[in-house]
């Protein structure tokens, strides 16, 4: 049966998910700057000799990768491709960072045969494709994700950003990649933080495809944090299959995609104010749950609900993330969410969940009562202390 989802007044279907046998699948997205499909490989042959594939089938491809990538998959390198390394951390996803890959382009005159490919997470993701949107008004670029987080979110969308003043994503552009392979193989080697980072983001979106989502979710959680990797290619097949028709409705995100800010309202505002100590699907995870928990204190969702993502957030938070959140001041929260791009006025937009299944957008206002409300549900984040 056809699992849907309501976002304010819109329905959404969840796409069925790829087949996910030994065989490579994938499906094309629609996008007003042209479609673009999403390979989804199967484990054989691994991701080495698909990207030189990759490589070998484009004309004149630049490379920018995550070092650690390099390092743990590609320790042979790109072949012929001149390659800029990166490393990936908030401080990289910068001007700075941007500059460095503009840098880079410029030195190999790249042009209109160039393709850029990145290879890397949501960081490589962001400041490549950053860079190709200006680099003379749009270069061609390829994207090969390499954590779970890109893997199950980002890697579609389009959207591109980095940090600027101490605010996430304050610059961006809507740059969709001319291609996407994903990998399992990759996430073989991803630090266990950056593993719960991936379905934090996997929990927000089932939380928002509904209780079927959100029920396949819960019964591979303790799977995938054993490093199950079939597991975790089905929910990050599961996690795109919620995004995918949101996206291609509302590429612009202009009104159902701002649902898909879930938990990031509040988790971006942990993560400047932690110093980005907390990895960012901990933080969306974090915040799905302060936004779930306000919405229940205002009588708009049921108490269940938010004890079900309780749950599952015990299993993807640890304690000292929790403590690192929780020992923020909700006042300086507060002040980060001021800078949030949902802001409109005196309200900031902020979509939560009213049901599994079903998000709305409420105003929460940018006054007192406001901060009174954001502390009183700041308190759920005790249960995972
Ligand atoms: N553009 C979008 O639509 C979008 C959507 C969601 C999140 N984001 C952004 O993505 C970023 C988070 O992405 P992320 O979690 O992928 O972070 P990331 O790119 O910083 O990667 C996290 C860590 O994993 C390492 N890594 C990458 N691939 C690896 C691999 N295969 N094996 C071992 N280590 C590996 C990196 O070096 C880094 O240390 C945030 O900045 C967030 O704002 C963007
Ligand atoms: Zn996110």
């Amino acid at each position: 049966m056809t699992e849907t989802f309501r976002i304010g007044g819109d329905r959404f279907s969840v796409a069925p998910p790829p087949p996910l046998g030994g065989e490579a699948s994938g499906f094309v997205v629609r996008s007003g700057a042209g479609d673009y499909e999403v390979r989804l490989a199967a484990g054989q042959p691994g991701p080495a000799v698909q990207v030189a594939a990759l490589l070998d089938g484009l004309a004149a491809p630049l490379v920018v990768a995550d070092e650690v990538v390099l390092a743990a998959h590609l320790p042979d390198g790109v072949g012929p491709a001149p390659c800029h390394p990166v490393v990936a951390s908030e401080a990289t996803k910068s001007l700075d960072g941007a500059v460095a890959v503009l840098d880079f382009l410029a030195g190999e005159r790249a042009g209109r045969a160039t393709t850029v490919v990145a290879i890397g997470g949501g960081v490589v993701q962001d400041v490549t494709g950053f860079a190709c949107g200006v680099y003379k008004r749009g270069l061609s670029w390829c994207y090969v994700p390499t954590t779970l987080l890109a893997q199950a979110d980002s890697c579609i969308g389009g959207k591109t950003a980095v940090n600027f003043r101490r605010t996430k994503n304050l610059l961006g552009l809507f740059c969709a990649p001319g291609q996407v392979l994903s990998h399992p193989g990759f996430l073989s080697s991803l630090a266990p933080a950056d593993l719960r980072s991936g379905l934090g983001e996997i929990l927000k979106l089932c939380a928002i495809g509904g209780e079927g989502c959100l029920a396949r979710f819960e019964d591979g959680l303790a799977a995938a944090l054993a490093g199950d990797l079939d597991v975790v290619r089905s929910l990050a097949a599961l996690s795109l299959a919620v995004k995918w028709p949101v996206i291609e409705a509302d590429e612009r995100d202009v009104g159902a995609r701002r649902a898909l800010n879930l938990g990031h309202s509040v988790g971006h505002a942990v993560e400047a104010t932690t110093g980005y100590e907390v990895p960012h699907g901990v933080a969306v995870t974090l915040g799905t749950l302060v936004e779930s928990e306000l919405a229940r204190r205002r009588g708009l969702l049921e108490a269940g609900v938010v004890d079900r993502l309780t749950r599952s957030a015990r299993l993807l938070v640890t304690g000292t993330e929790a403590a690192a959140a929780a020992t923020v001041a909700p006042e300086a929260l507060w002040s980060a969410m001021g800078g949030d791009k949902k802001v409109e006025g005196s309200v900031l937009k902020l979509p939560v969940p009213v049901a599994l299944g079903a998000v709305e957008l409420v105003d929460l206002p940018l006054d007192a009562r406001g901060l009174g409300e954001l502390e009183s549900a700041l308190g759920c984040l005790a249960s995972l202390r």
